[in-house]
């Protein structure tokens, strides 16, 4: 497990990074959201249409009615550039003051450069840098993560940190067992490095907690990549392991999160986990003991789009005014491999 917090690394003496002189930790705080959704919307009884499925049993084993799906020719920078533009009038930065760019994505324009390069370019950003992450859907956390650290030792000030995919690309719409949960979109979110402040209330990112066990590997991946076949492949899943570990890993991740705050679960004002499907939702709640009008859910309208679901959860939750500056807001999320983690942000 990998965790970041306030304490100050004791001895710097062997790091060759390029960070500020002291240790005296800055604090990355969140400025606003955006989101991005294509223009086209596929309903369940239009798949039903397609494939052996119904409107019925999708809703009643997943909670999704609906996903988007990007248009030919539209790829993941497309979306990514869009979301981003939107959080940054959110948030009130302008482009040229973003010098970091997180892009977690699995389905990136092309196998290199890191579609954030891409992103980059579009948003007319000059400085900075720009790479990609890849944790499949806990990619979001893994990027707010990386990011987070980054601003935190003064290596960059402003970051956008994007979740951006187009699963549509990768499912075999002939598997009726994976092609329904998925759906295309994009989420962005703005982050500043604030000074050290004494007070215990402010804002900002109080953790990320990061987690992989590659003994899952074959449980949820895809059938294809550069090295392997050459093609992108196609998703392949077991959907009973992937259900089995998942409420259970989200919501222990939640709980080392505020235990390692000195919080309790009953202190998060908001939680946002990755919107796989509602009866893993509902089962984190449950278990965590979080009622529903805490917990914010886009599944239905969204679908799976993997590493976007949180940001584009916590731009539903922002434009919807249901998330306010000193809330606990707690994120969590599962994908391949598996990887997961947690998030506890004061908003
Ligand atoms: N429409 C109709 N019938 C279907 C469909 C479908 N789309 N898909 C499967 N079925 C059938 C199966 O063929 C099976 O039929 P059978 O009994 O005649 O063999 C029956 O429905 C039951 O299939 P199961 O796989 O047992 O269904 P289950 O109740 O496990 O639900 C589901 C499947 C929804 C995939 C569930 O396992 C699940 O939600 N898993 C989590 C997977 C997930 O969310 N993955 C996303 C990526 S990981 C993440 O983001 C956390």
């Amino acid at each position: 497990m990998l965790h970041s917090n306030d304490n100050p690394p004791t001895d710097n003496s062997d790091s060759n990074l390029s960070v500020k002189d002291s240790f005296e930790l800055q604090r990355s705080v969140v400025l606003g959201c955006g989101a991005y959704l294509p223009e086209r919307v596929l309903t369940n009884t239009e798949l039903s249409t397609r494939i052996d499925t119904s409107d019925e049993w999708i809703r009643k084993r997943t909670g999704i009615e609906q996903r988007h799906i990007a248009a030919d020719g539209e790829l993941t920078s497309d979306l990514a550039a869009a979301a981003s533009r939107r959080a940054l009038a959110a948030a009130g930065v302008a482009a040229d003051e973003v010098d970091l760019i997180v892009l977690a994505t699995s389905t990136p324009d092309n196998t290199f450069p890191a579609t954030s390069t891409r992103v980059q370019a579009m948003l007319g950003i000059k400085q900075g840098v720009a790479f990609d992450v890849q944790a499949v859907c806990s990619g979001f956390v893994y990027a707010l993560s990386v990011a987070d650290n980054m601003l935190r030792l003064g290596q960059a000030r402003t970051a956008l940190v994007i979740g951006a995919e187009v699963f549509s690309r990768i499912l075999d719409w002939k598997d009726r067992s994976t092609c329904v949960l998925f759906g295309d979109g994009a989420g962005a979110v703005v982050l500043r490095a604030m000074a050290p402040q004494n007070d215990s209330n402010a804002r900002g990112i109080l953790s990320t907690h990061l987690f992989s066990d590659g003994a899952y590997y074959d449980s949820l991946y895809v059938d294809g990549g550069p090295a392997s076949t050459g093609t992108a492949g196609f998703i392949r899943m077991d959907g009973k392991e992937v259900f089995r570990q998942a409420v259970n890993l989200m919501s222990s991740a939640v709980e080392t999160a505020v235990a390692h705050n000195g919080m309790s679960v009953s202190d998060i004002d908001l939680l946002v986990p990755h919107q796989a499907n509602i009866r893993i939702i509902d089962g984190i709640g449950r278990r965590l003991g979080v009622a529903g009008e805490r917990v914010v859910v886009t599944v239905q309208g969204q679908a799976n789009t993997s590493a976007a679901t949180i940001p584009l959860a916590l731009t539903a939750a922002q434009d919807d005014k249901r998330i306010h500056p000193g809330d606990i807001v707690a994120l969590c999320a599962l994908g391949g491999g598996f990887a997961w983690g947690s998030a506890l942000i004061r908003w």
